[in-house]
Protein backbone atom coordinates (compact mmCIF):
# COMPACT_ATOMS: atom_id res chain seq x y z
CA UNK A 1 0.00 0.00 0.00
CA UNK A 2 1.49 3.56 -0.91
CA UNK A 3 0.03 5.67 1.31
CA UNK A 4 2.12 8.89 0.39
CA UNK A 5 -0.20 7.99 -3.12
CA UNK A 6 -3.52 8.03 -1.14
CA UNK A 7 -2.54 11.23 0.33
CA UNK A 8 -1.55 12.63 -2.20
CA UNK A 9 -5.07 11.85 -4.30
CA UNK A 10 -7.19 13.29 -1.39
CA UNK A 11 -4.97 16.02 -0.94
CA UNK A 12 -4.67 17.17 -4.86
CA UNK A 13 -8.52 17.67 -5.06
CA UNK A 14 -8.88 19.91 -2.64
CA UNK A 15 -5.96 21.56 -3.99
CA UNK A 16 -7.28 21.64 -7.52
CA UNK A 17 -10.20 23.63 -6.00
CA UNK A 18 -8.11 26.06 -4.19
CA UNK A 19 -5.94 26.76 -6.89
CA UNK A 20 -8.60 26.66 -9.69
CA UNK A 21 -5.91 24.18 -11.70
CA UNK A 22 -4.43 21.16 -10.87
CA UNK A 23 -1.54 21.39 -8.44
CA UNK A 24 1.30 19.13 -6.92
CA UNK A 25 0.76 17.58 -3.54
CA UNK A 26 4.38 16.99 -2.96
CA UNK A 27 3.71 14.70 -0.27
CA UNK A 28 6.51 13.50 2.02
CA UNK A 29 7.69 11.72 4.88
CA UNK A 30 8.75 13.82 7.89
CA UNK A 31 10.38 14.31 11.19
CA UNK A 32 7.71 17.09 12.08
CA UNK A 33 4.79 14.41 11.38
CA UNK A 34 3.92 11.47 9.54
CA UNK A 35 3.51 13.27 6.84
CA UNK A 36 3.84 16.63 5.12
CA UNK A 37 3.45 18.39 2.22
CA UNK A 38 4.64 21.75 1.07
CA UNK A 39 2.36 22.61 -1.82
CA UNK A 40 0.78 25.61 -0.54
CA UNK A 41 4.00 27.04 -0.14
CA UNK A 42 4.81 26.52 -3.77
CA UNK A 43 1.11 27.77 -4.92
CA UNK A 44 0.92 31.18 -2.06
CA UNK A 45 4.26 31.94 -4.48
CA UNK A 46 2.03 31.41 -7.92
CA UNK A 47 -1.13 32.76 -6.53
CA UNK A 48 0.70 35.92 -5.08
CA UNK A 49 -0.83 35.21 -1.69
CA UNK A 50 -0.30 34.34 2.36
CA UNK A 51 0.58 30.37 2.28
CA UNK A 52 -0.66 29.84 5.63
CA UNK A 53 -4.01 31.22 4.18
CA UNK A 54 -3.43 29.29 1.35
CA UNK A 55 -2.79 26.05 3.65
CA UNK A 56 -5.75 26.60 5.95
CA UNK A 57 -8.17 26.58 2.83
CA UNK A 58 -6.74 23.38 1.57
CA UNK A 59 -6.96 21.88 5.66
CA UNK A 60 -10.45 22.92 5.46
CA UNK A 61 -11.24 21.53 1.94
CA UNK A 62 -9.89 18.26 2.24
CA UNK A 63 -11.73 14.89 2.48
CA UNK A 64 -9.33 13.14 4.90
CA UNK A 65 -11.87 11.42 6.71
CA UNK A 66 -11.39 8.18 8.14
CA UNK A 67 -7.56 8.48 6.83
CA UNK A 68 -5.69 11.67 8.32
CA UNK A 69 -5.45 14.51 10.79
CA UNK A 70 -4.68 17.31 9.51
CA UNK A 71 -2.59 20.44 10.94
CA UNK A 72 -1.24 23.60 9.72
CA UNK A 73 2.65 24.51 10.42
CA UNK A 74 5.23 26.94 10.17
CA UNK A 75 4.97 28.68 7.27
CA UNK A 76 1.94 26.89 5.83
CA UNK A 77 2.95 23.31 5.55
CA UNK A 78 0.27 20.81 5.83
CA UNK A 79 1.61 18.29 8.66
CA UNK A 80 -0.47 14.89 8.25
CA UNK A 81 -0.98 12.55 10.98
CA UNK A 82 -2.48 8.46 9.76
CA UNK A 83 -4.87 7.47 11.53
CA UNK A 84 -3.79 4.25 13.91
CA UNK A 85 -6.67 2.35 12.81
CA UNK A 86 -5.29 2.74 8.82
CA UNK A 87 -2.07 1.75 9.85
CA UNK A 88 -3.16 -1.22 11.66
CA UNK A 89 -5.03 -2.26 8.85
CA UNK A 90 -2.68 -1.72 5.93
CA UNK A 91 -0.35 -3.81 8.17
CA UNK A 92 -2.23 -6.89 8.15
CA UNK A 93 -1.78 -6.89 4.57
CA UNK A 94 1.12 -8.24 2.90
CA UNK A 95 3.67 -5.77 0.86
CA UNK A 96 2.30 -5.67 -2.58
CA UNK A 97 4.65 -4.49 -5.92
CA UNK A 98 3.71 -1.30 -6.89
CA UNK A 99 1.03 -1.20 -9.97
CA UNK A 100 2.69 -0.73 -12.86
CA UNK A 101 2.40 -1.16 -16.56
CA UNK A 102 3.39 -4.47 -17.73
CA UNK A 103 6.47 -4.10 -20.12
CA UNK A 104 9.17 -5.66 -21.44
CA UNK A 105 11.94 -5.10 -20.05
CA UNK A 106 15.43 -6.93 -20.94
CA UNK A 107 18.33 -6.40 -18.92
CA UNK A 108 22.12 -6.43 -19.99
CA UNK A 109 24.26 -7.50 -17.03
CA UNK A 110 26.96 -9.52 -15.79
CA UNK A 111 28.99 -9.62 -19.27
CA UNK A 112 31.96 -11.49 -18.23
CA UNK A 113 34.60 -12.05 -21.24
CA UNK A 114 35.60 -15.42 -22.02
CA UNK A 115 38.60 -17.07 -21.17
CA UNK A 116 39.52 -14.32 -18.84
CA UNK A 117 36.96 -15.50 -15.55
CA UNK A 118 35.29 -13.47 -13.49
CA UNK A 119 36.69 -10.58 -12.06
CA UNK A 120 35.91 -7.82 -9.84
CA UNK A 121 35.17 -6.03 -12.71
CA UNK A 122 32.04 -7.63 -13.79
CA UNK A 123 31.21 -7.74 -9.94
CA UNK A 124 28.78 -4.41 -9.29
CA UNK A 125 27.24 -5.38 -13.22
CA UNK A 126 26.23 -9.07 -11.81
CA UNK A 127 24.82 -7.82 -8.20
CA UNK A 128 23.38 -4.41 -9.57
CA UNK A 129 21.95 -5.79 -12.88
CA UNK A 130 20.65 -9.15 -10.84
CA UNK A 131 18.75 -6.84 -7.68
CA UNK A 132 17.31 -4.60 -10.73
CA UNK A 133 16.23 -8.22 -12.48
CA UNK A 134 14.33 -9.53 -9.02
CA UNK A 135 13.22 -5.87 -8.49
CA UNK A 136 11.31 -5.45 -12.02
CA UNK A 137 10.04 -9.20 -12.29
CA UNK A 138 8.31 -8.60 -8.39
CA UNK A 139 6.98 -5.65 -9.59
CA UNK A 140 5.40 -7.66 -12.08
CA UNK A 141 7.01 -6.78 -15.70
CA UNK A 142 8.03 -9.05 -17.92
CA UNK A 143 11.93 -9.17 -17.41
CA UNK A 144 13.97 -10.82 -20.35
CA UNK A 145 18.14 -11.29 -18.85
CA UNK A 146 20.79 -11.42 -21.16
CA UNK A 147 24.36 -12.23 -20.38
CA UNK A 148 26.37 -10.41 -23.17
CA UNK A 149 29.28 -12.70 -23.31
CA UNK A 150 32.65 -11.50 -24.65
CA UNK A 151 33.08 -14.77 -26.50
CA UNK A 152 34.31 -13.25 -29.83
CA UNK A 153 36.94 -11.31 -31.24
CA UNK A 154 40.76 -10.97 -31.99
CA UNK A 155 42.22 -12.17 -28.44
CA UNK A 156 40.95 -15.57 -29.55
CA UNK A 157 43.22 -16.32 -32.29
CA UNK A 158 46.13 -15.86 -29.76
CA UNK A 159 43.95 -18.56 -27.29
CA UNK A 160 43.25 -21.25 -29.84
CA UNK A 161 46.82 -21.07 -30.99
CA UNK A 162 48.22 -21.35 -27.89
CA UNK A 163 45.30 -24.12 -27.66
CA UNK A 164 46.71 -26.35 -30.67
CA UNK A 165 50.06 -25.85 -29.33
CA UNK A 166 48.69 -27.47 -26.09
CA UNK A 167 47.31 -30.59 -28.16
CA UNK A 168 43.81 -29.15 -29.57
CA UNK A 169 40.70 -29.74 -27.85
CA UNK A 170 41.13 -33.01 -26.70
CA UNK A 171 44.22 -32.58 -25.70
CA UNK A 172 45.44 -32.98 -21.92
CA UNK A 173 45.51 -28.95 -20.91
CA UNK A 174 44.13 -27.57 -17.80
CA UNK A 175 41.47 -25.02 -18.72
CA UNK A 176 40.77 -24.33 -15.19
CA UNK A 177 42.77 -21.47 -14.19
CA UNK A 178 41.96 -19.66 -17.09
CA UNK A 179 43.48 -16.44 -16.39
CA UNK A 180 47.08 -18.19 -16.37
CA UNK A 181 45.63 -20.06 -19.47
CA UNK A 182 45.31 -16.21 -21.10
CA UNK A 183 48.31 -15.01 -19.45
CA UNK A 184 50.17 -18.07 -21.49
CA UNK A 185 49.00 -16.88 -24.58
CA UNK A 186 49.50 -13.10 -24.21
CA UNK A 187 53.26 -13.93 -23.44
CA UNK A 188 53.30 -15.87 -26.29
CA UNK A 189 51.63 -13.07 -28.73
CA UNK A 190 53.46 -10.38 -27.28
CA UNK A 191 57.57 -12.36 -27.57
CA UNK A 192 57.03 -14.81 -30.53
CA UNK A 193 56.56 -13.47 -33.94
CA UNK A 194 55.96 -16.85 -35.41
CA UNK A 195 53.13 -17.45 -33.14
CA UNK A 196 50.90 -13.87 -33.64
CA UNK A 197 51.34 -14.43 -37.40
CA UNK A 198 49.67 -17.88 -36.11
CA UNK A 199 47.26 -16.59 -34.09
CA UNK A 200 46.48 -13.62 -36.90
CA UNK A 201 45.80 -16.68 -38.85
CA UNK A 202 43.45 -18.30 -36.65
CA UNK A 203 41.28 -15.28 -36.46
CA UNK A 204 40.47 -15.38 -40.56
CA UNK A 205 40.27 -19.79 -39.84
CA UNK A 206 37.75 -18.80 -36.50
CA UNK A 207 35.74 -15.95 -38.45
CA UNK A 208 35.63 -18.47 -41.78
CA UNK A 209 34.09 -21.32 -40.15
CA UNK A 210 36.96 -24.02 -39.75
CA UNK A 211 36.02 -27.05 -37.96
CA UNK A 212 38.94 -27.52 -35.78
CA UNK A 213 39.44 -23.94 -34.89
CA UNK A 214 35.28 -23.54 -34.12
CA UNK A 215 36.22 -26.77 -31.94
CA UNK A 216 38.65 -25.51 -29.35
CA UNK A 217 36.79 -22.07 -29.51
CA UNK A 218 33.39 -23.90 -28.62
CA UNK A 219 36.36 -26.14 -25.66
CA UNK A 220 36.77 -22.44 -24.38
CA UNK A 221 33.62 -20.96 -24.43
CA UNK A 222 32.27 -24.04 -22.79
CA UNK A 223 34.86 -24.25 -20.13
CA UNK A 224 34.37 -20.63 -19.04
CA UNK A 225 30.74 -21.04 -18.99
CA UNK A 226 31.07 -23.66 -16.70
CA UNK A 227 33.29 -21.19 -14.41
CA UNK A 228 30.64 -18.25 -14.65
CA UNK A 229 27.65 -20.28 -14.08
CA UNK A 230 29.71 -21.87 -10.76
CA UNK A 231 30.19 -17.77 -9.74
CA UNK A 232 26.92 -17.09 -10.09
CA UNK A 233 25.65 -19.76 -7.96
CA UNK A 234 27.61 -19.31 -5.08
CA UNK A 235 26.54 -15.85 -5.38
CA UNK A 236 22.99 -16.70 -6.18
CA UNK A 237 22.76 -14.45 -9.41
CA UNK A 238 19.29 -15.65 -11.15
CA UNK A 239 21.45 -15.42 -14.85
CA UNK A 240 20.72 -18.69 -16.49
CA UNK A 241 22.48 -20.61 -19.38
CA UNK A 242 19.57 -19.98 -21.37
CA UNK A 243 20.07 -15.92 -20.90
CA UNK A 244 23.71 -16.37 -21.90
CA UNK A 245 24.03 -14.59 -26.04
CA UNK A 246 27.35 -14.22 -26.53
CA UNK A 247 28.71 -11.90 -28.84
CA UNK A 248 29.28 -14.67 -31.27
CA UNK A 249 25.60 -14.96 -31.48
CA UNK A 250 24.86 -11.84 -33.41
CA UNK A 251 27.83 -12.56 -35.72
CA UNK A 252 25.14 -13.94 -38.83
CA UNK A 253 23.31 -10.52 -38.56
CA UNK A 254 26.48 -8.22 -38.86
CA UNK A 255 26.03 -8.63 -42.56
CA UNK A 256 22.38 -7.54 -42.60
CA UNK A 257 23.25 -4.64 -40.01
CA UNK A 258 25.78 -2.61 -42.75
CA UNK A 259 23.52 -3.76 -45.81
CA UNK A 260 20.26 -1.76 -43.32
CA UNK A 261 22.42 1.39 -42.70
CA UNK A 262 23.75 1.57 -45.78
CA UNK A 263 20.49 1.32 -47.12
CA UNK A 264 19.02 4.04 -44.46
CA UNK A 265 22.18 6.22 -45.88
CA UNK A 266 23.59 5.92 -42.28
CA UNK A 267 27.08 5.03 -43.20
CA UNK A 268 29.92 6.50 -45.00
CA UNK A 269 33.28 5.55 -45.81
CA UNK A 270 36.14 6.53 -44.06
CA UNK A 271 39.87 5.61 -44.21
CA UNK A 272 38.78 2.18 -45.83
CA UNK A 273 36.27 1.34 -42.60
CA UNK A 274 32.11 1.76 -42.43
CA UNK A 275 31.19 4.04 -40.22
CA UNK A 276 27.86 5.41 -38.88
CA UNK A 277 28.28 9.32 -37.61
CA UNK A 278 25.74 9.82 -35.32
CA UNK A 279 24.68 13.74 -34.73
CA UNK A 280 25.87 15.85 -31.97
CA UNK A 281 29.20 13.64 -30.97
CA UNK A 282 32.30 15.33 -31.63
CA UNK A 283 35.76 14.78 -30.29
CA UNK A 284 37.99 17.36 -28.94
CA UNK A 285 38.83 19.03 -31.96
CA UNK A 286 35.18 19.49 -33.35
CA UNK A 287 35.43 16.22 -35.91
CA UNK A 288 32.24 13.90 -35.77
CA UNK A 289 33.11 10.67 -33.70
CA UNK A 290 32.63 7.35 -35.72
CA UNK A 291 30.87 4.19 -34.53
CA UNK A 292 32.81 1.67 -36.69
CA UNK A 293 30.93 -0.70 -37.63
CA UNK A 294 32.76 -2.67 -40.62
CA UNK A 295 36.67 -2.01 -40.16
CA UNK A 296 38.93 -1.72 -43.13
CA UNK A 297 39.72 -5.28 -42.92
CA UNK A 298 36.53 -6.05 -43.18
CA UNK A 299 36.19 -7.50 -39.70
CA UNK A 300 33.29 -6.59 -37.02
CA UNK A 301 33.94 -4.69 -33.57
CA UNK A 302 32.43 -4.54 -29.97
CA UNK A 303 30.14 -2.15 -31.63
CA UNK A 304 28.72 -3.33 -34.62
CA UNK A 305 27.57 -6.69 -32.07
CA UNK A 306 26.12 -4.03 -29.82
CA UNK A 307 24.27 -2.44 -32.91
CA UNK A 308 23.19 -5.97 -34.18
CA UNK A 309 22.01 -6.99 -30.59
CA UNK A 310 20.11 -3.49 -30.02
CA UNK A 311 18.23 -4.09 -33.02
CA UNK A 312 17.40 -7.71 -31.90
CA UNK A 313 16.30 -7.02 -28.62
CA UNK A 314 14.08 -3.92 -30.00
CA UNK A 315 12.44 -5.30 -32.87
CA UNK A 316 12.93 -9.58 -32.16
CA UNK A 317 12.78 -9.45 -28.40
CA UNK A 318 10.08 -6.46 -28.78
CA UNK A 319 11.77 -4.93 -25.46
CA UNK A 320 9.99 -1.54 -24.60
CA UNK A 321 12.73 -1.12 -22.02
CA UNK A 322 16.32 -2.16 -22.97
CA UNK A 323 18.69 -1.56 -20.04
CA UNK A 324 22.25 -2.18 -20.21
CA UNK A 325 24.16 -2.56 -16.59
CA UNK A 326 27.83 -1.24 -17.87
CA UNK A 327 30.03 0.92 -16.09
CA UNK A 328 30.84 4.19 -16.70
CA UNK A 329 33.51 4.30 -18.87
CA UNK A 330 31.34 2.87 -21.67
CA UNK A 331 29.11 5.64 -21.48
CA UNK A 332 29.87 7.48 -24.60
CA UNK A 333 30.06 3.70 -26.43
CA UNK A 334 26.06 3.51 -25.54
CA UNK A 335 24.72 6.95 -25.98
CA UNK A 336 26.47 6.60 -29.80
CA UNK A 337 25.08 3.19 -30.33
CA UNK A 338 21.65 4.16 -29.10
CA UNK A 339 21.63 7.53 -31.73
CA UNK A 340 22.44 5.25 -34.04
CA UNK A 341 19.58 2.75 -33.38
CA UNK A 342 17.56 5.68 -32.99
CA UNK A 343 18.38 7.00 -36.70
CA UNK A 344 17.69 3.69 -38.04
CA UNK A 345 14.32 3.80 -36.82
CA UNK A 346 14.77 0.83 -34.31
CA UNK A 347 13.57 2.60 -31.05
CA UNK A 348 10.07 4.75 -31.56
CA UNK A 349 8.38 3.61 -28.60
CA UNK A 350 11.55 1.72 -27.21
CA UNK A 351 13.63 3.32 -24.53
CA UNK A 352 17.07 2.45 -24.11
CA UNK A 353 19.36 3.19 -21.22
CA UNK A 354 22.82 2.31 -20.26
CA UNK A 355 22.51 2.26 -16.69
CA UNK A 356 25.92 3.25 -15.33
CA UNK A 357 27.73 2.31 -12.16
CA UNK A 358 31.05 3.90 -10.55
CA UNK A 359 34.19 1.82 -9.67
CA UNK A 360 35.40 -0.79 -6.66
CA UNK A 361 38.46 0.99 -5.12
CA UNK A 362 40.73 -0.26 -3.08
CA UNK A 363 41.64 1.02 0.40
CA UNK A 364 44.01 3.13 -1.88
CA UNK A 365 41.09 4.93 -3.16
CA UNK A 366 42.71 3.31 -6.84
CA UNK A 367 41.05 0.27 -8.51
CA UNK A 368 40.58 -2.11 -6.41
CA UNK A 369 43.75 -5.24 -7.54
CA UNK A 370 45.62 -7.74 -5.68
CA UNK A 371 48.82 -6.96 -3.97
CA UNK A 372 50.77 -8.01 -7.14
CA UNK A 373 48.73 -5.57 -9.56
CA UNK A 374 46.44 -8.18 -10.90
CA UNK A 375 42.41 -7.79 -11.44
CA UNK A 376 40.76 -9.94 -8.29
CA UNK A 377 38.84 -12.84 -9.42
CA UNK A 378 35.82 -13.14 -8.02
CA UNK A 379 35.89 -16.50 -6.85
CA UNK A 380 39.09 -15.97 -5.01
CA UNK A 381 37.38 -12.62 -3.61
CA UNK A 382 34.11 -14.94 -2.71
CA UNK A 383 36.89 -17.55 -1.03
CA UNK A 384 37.69 -14.66 1.25
CA UNK A 385 34.59 -13.37 1.90
CA UNK A 386 33.53 -17.05 3.29
CA UNK A 387 37.00 -17.24 5.40
CA UNK A 388 36.03 -13.77 6.91
CA UNK A 389 32.35 -14.42 7.46
CA UNK A 390 30.85 -16.81 9.80
CA UNK A 391 28.72 -18.46 6.98
CA UNK A 392 28.54 -18.58 2.98
CA UNK A 393 25.76 -16.30 3.08
CA UNK A 394 26.90 -13.64 5.46
CA UNK A 395 29.98 -13.33 3.64
CA UNK A 396 28.18 -13.25 0.63
CA UNK A 397 25.03 -10.60 1.79
CA UNK A 398 27.90 -8.32 3.07
CA UNK A 399 29.97 -8.36 -0.21
CA UNK A 400 26.62 -7.88 -2.38
CA UNK A 401 25.03 -5.15 0.16
CA UNK A 402 27.96 -3.09 0.47
CA UNK A 403 28.03 -2.76 -2.93
CA UNK A 404 24.53 -1.94 -3.23
CA UNK A 405 23.33 0.05 -0.49
CA UNK A 406 25.31 2.92 -2.23
CA UNK A 407 24.58 5.10 -5.02
CA UNK A 408 25.36 3.59 -8.48
CA UNK A 409 26.87 5.92 -10.00
CA UNK A 410 29.34 6.99 -7.38
CA UNK A 411 32.82 4.95 -6.52
CA UNK A 412 32.56 2.76 -3.47
CA UNK A 413 35.31 1.26 -1.25
CA UNK A 414 36.11 -2.04 -1.08
CA UNK A 415 36.41 -2.58 2.87
CA UNK A 416 35.90 -5.87 4.64
CA UNK A 417 35.76 -4.84 8.01
CA UNK A 418 33.27 -2.18 7.32
CA UNK A 419 30.93 -4.53 5.37
CA UNK A 420 30.90 -7.40 7.51
CA UNK A 421 30.52 -5.64 10.81
CA UNK A 422 27.49 -6.47 12.65
CA UNK A 423 26.46 -2.72 13.21
CA UNK A 424 25.80 0.20 10.73
CA UNK A 425 24.18 0.25 7.18
CA UNK A 426 25.49 -3.25 6.49
CA UNK A 427 23.90 -6.77 5.04
CA UNK A 428 25.08 -8.79 8.12
CA UNK A 429 23.03 -5.81 10.26
CA UNK A 430 20.19 -6.57 8.12
CA UNK A 431 20.45 -10.41 8.28
CA UNK A 432 20.77 -10.30 12.15
CA UNK A 433 18.07 -8.21 12.09
CA UNK A 434 16.18 -11.20 10.63
CA UNK A 435 18.08 -14.02 12.59
CA UNK A 436 17.11 -12.09 16.41
CA UNK A 437 12.82 -11.60 14.96
CA UNK A 438 13.28 -15.24 14.14
CA UNK A 439 14.30 -15.95 17.25
CA UNK A 440 11.91 -13.76 19.59
CA UNK A 441 9.26 -15.61 17.74
CA UNK A 442 10.24 -18.67 18.76
CA UNK A 443 10.26 -17.95 22.13
CA UNK A 444 6.87 -15.96 22.21
CA UNK A 445 4.76 -16.59 25.07
CA UNK A 446 1.57 -15.94 24.03
CA UNK A 447 0.14 -16.39 20.17
CA UNK A 448 0.09 -13.40 17.73
CA UNK A 449 -2.81 -11.15 17.96
CA UNK A 450 -3.96 -7.63 16.74
CA UNK A 451 -1.36 -4.84 16.50
CA UNK A 452 -2.05 -1.95 18.70
CA UNK A 453 0.04 1.09 18.25
CA UNK A 454 0.34 2.56 21.55
CA UNK A 455 4.11 3.25 21.80
CA UNK A 456 5.88 5.93 19.36
CA UNK A 457 8.23 3.45 18.45
CA UNK A 458 5.48 1.08 17.41
CA UNK A 459 4.04 3.67 15.82
CA UNK A 460 7.49 4.73 14.12
CA UNK A 461 7.92 0.82 13.01
CA UNK A 462 4.77 0.69 11.60
CA UNK A 463 5.01 3.67 9.44
CA UNK A 464 8.48 2.81 7.67
CA UNK A 465 7.51 -0.64 7.53
CA UNK A 466 4.36 0.63 5.04
CA UNK A 467 6.80 2.29 3.08
CA UNK A 468 8.22 -0.33 0.79
CA UNK A 469 5.74 0.47 -1.71
CA UNK A 470 6.83 3.44 -2.66
CA UNK A 471 10.59 2.85 -2.77
CA UNK A 472 10.29 -0.36 -4.80
CA UNK A 473 8.50 1.71 -7.08
CA UNK A 474 11.10 4.89 -7.43
CA UNK A 475 13.95 2.26 -6.93
CA UNK A 476 12.31 0.51 -10.37
CA UNK A 477 11.83 4.33 -12.23
CA UNK A 478 15.68 5.26 -11.33
CA UNK A 479 17.20 1.57 -11.91
CA UNK A 480 18.70 2.57 -8.38
CA UNK A 481 18.70 -0.55 -5.66
CA UNK A 482 20.20 1.20 -2.79
CA UNK A 483 16.10 3.13 -2.40
CA UNK A 484 15.65 -0.26 -1.20
CA UNK A 485 18.57 -1.12 0.68
CA UNK A 486 18.63 2.29 2.33
CA UNK A 487 14.61 1.62 2.91
CA UNK A 488 15.24 -2.16 4.92
CA UNK A 489 18.24 -0.41 6.97
CA UNK A 490 15.87 2.26 8.23
CA UNK A 491 13.24 -0.43 9.26
CA UNK A 492 15.90 -2.58 10.63
CA UNK A 493 16.60 0.81 12.99
CA UNK A 494 13.05 1.22 13.82
CA UNK A 495 12.92 -2.04 14.99
CA UNK A 496 15.47 -1.69 17.04
CA UNK A 497 14.38 1.22 18.93
CA UNK A 498 11.09 -0.37 19.28
CA UNK A 499 12.84 -3.67 20.33
CA UNK A 500 14.78 -1.70 23.01
CA UNK A 501 11.55 -0.07 24.73
CA UNK A 502 8.92 -2.38 24.27
CA UNK A 503 8.97 -6.37 25.66
CA UNK A 504 7.62 -8.33 23.16
CA UNK A 505 6.78 -12.19 24.21
CA UNK A 506 3.96 -11.75 25.51
CA UNK A 507 2.27 -8.98 23.70
CA UNK A 508 0.43 -10.28 21.28
CA UNK A 509 -0.01 -7.37 19.15
CA UNK A 510 4.24 -6.56 19.28
CA UNK A 511 4.87 -10.13 17.87
CA UNK A 512 2.49 -9.52 15.02
CA UNK A 513 4.50 -6.30 14.88
CA UNK A 514 7.45 -8.24 14.97
CA UNK A 515 6.48 -10.95 12.77
CA UNK A 516 5.38 -8.11 10.22
CA UNK A 517 8.96 -6.85 9.93
CA UNK A 518 10.45 -9.90 9.55
CA UNK A 519 8.43 -10.55 6.59
CA UNK A 520 9.42 -7.12 5.32
CA UNK A 521 12.65 -7.64 5.68
CA UNK A 522 12.77 -11.27 4.08
CA UNK A 523 11.37 -9.65 1.09
CA UNK A 524 13.41 -6.84 0.56
CA UNK A 525 16.54 -8.54 1.11
CA UNK A 526 15.26 -11.40 -1.31
CA UNK A 527 14.86 -8.52 -3.89
CA UNK A 528 18.13 -7.41 -3.52
CA UNK A 529 19.30 -11.04 -3.66
CA UNK A 530 20.74 -11.47 -0.09
CA UNK A 531 20.08 -14.66 1.69
CA UNK A 532 19.38 -15.01 5.43
CA UNK A 533 21.74 -17.58 7.45
CA UNK A 534 19.38 -19.96 9.47
CA UNK A 535 22.01 -18.65 12.85
CA UNK A 536 24.37 -15.96 13.17
N1 LIG B 1 32.01 -7.84 -22.12
C1 LIG B 1 31.88 -6.43 -21.93
C2 LIG B 1 33.04 -5.92 -21.09
O1 LIG B 1 33.66 -6.69 -20.39
C3 LIG B 1 30.59 -6.04 -21.26
C4 LIG B 1 29.36 -6.28 -22.10
C5 LIG B 1 28.28 -5.28 -21.81
N2 LIG B 1 27.13 -5.41 -22.66
C6 LIG B 1 27.03 -4.95 -23.90
N3 LIG B 1 25.92 -5.15 -24.56
N4 LIG B 1 28.02 -4.30 -24.47
O2 LIG B 1 33.32 -4.73 -21.09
Amino acid sequence: MNLEALLAARLSVALEAVAGEPAEPVVRASQHADFQSGAALALARKLGRSPREIAAEVAAQADLTGLAAVEISGPGFLNLTVDDDVLVALLAEPDTPPPVDRQRVVIDYSGPNVAKELHVGHLRSTIIGDALARLFAWAGHDVVRVNHLGDWGTQFGMLIEHMADLGGPSGELSLSDLTAFYRQARVKFDGDDDFRTRARLRVVALQSGDGPTRAMWQRLVEQSERSFVADYARLGITLGRDDFAGESSYQDQLASIVEELTDKGLLVESEGALCAFPAGFTGRDGEPLPVIVRKSDGGFGYAATDLAALRHRALDVKGDRLLYVVGAPQSMHFRMVFAVGRAAGWLDGVSAEHISFGSILGPDGKMLKTRSGDTIRLSDLLDEADARATSPAVGMGAVKYADLSSDRRGDYVFDWDRMLATTGNTGPYLQYAVTRIRSVLRKAAVEPGPVVLADPAERRLALTLLGLEPVVAAAIEHCEPHRLAVFLHEVAVAFSAFYERCPILASPSRLSLTARTGETLRLGLDLLGIPVPDEM
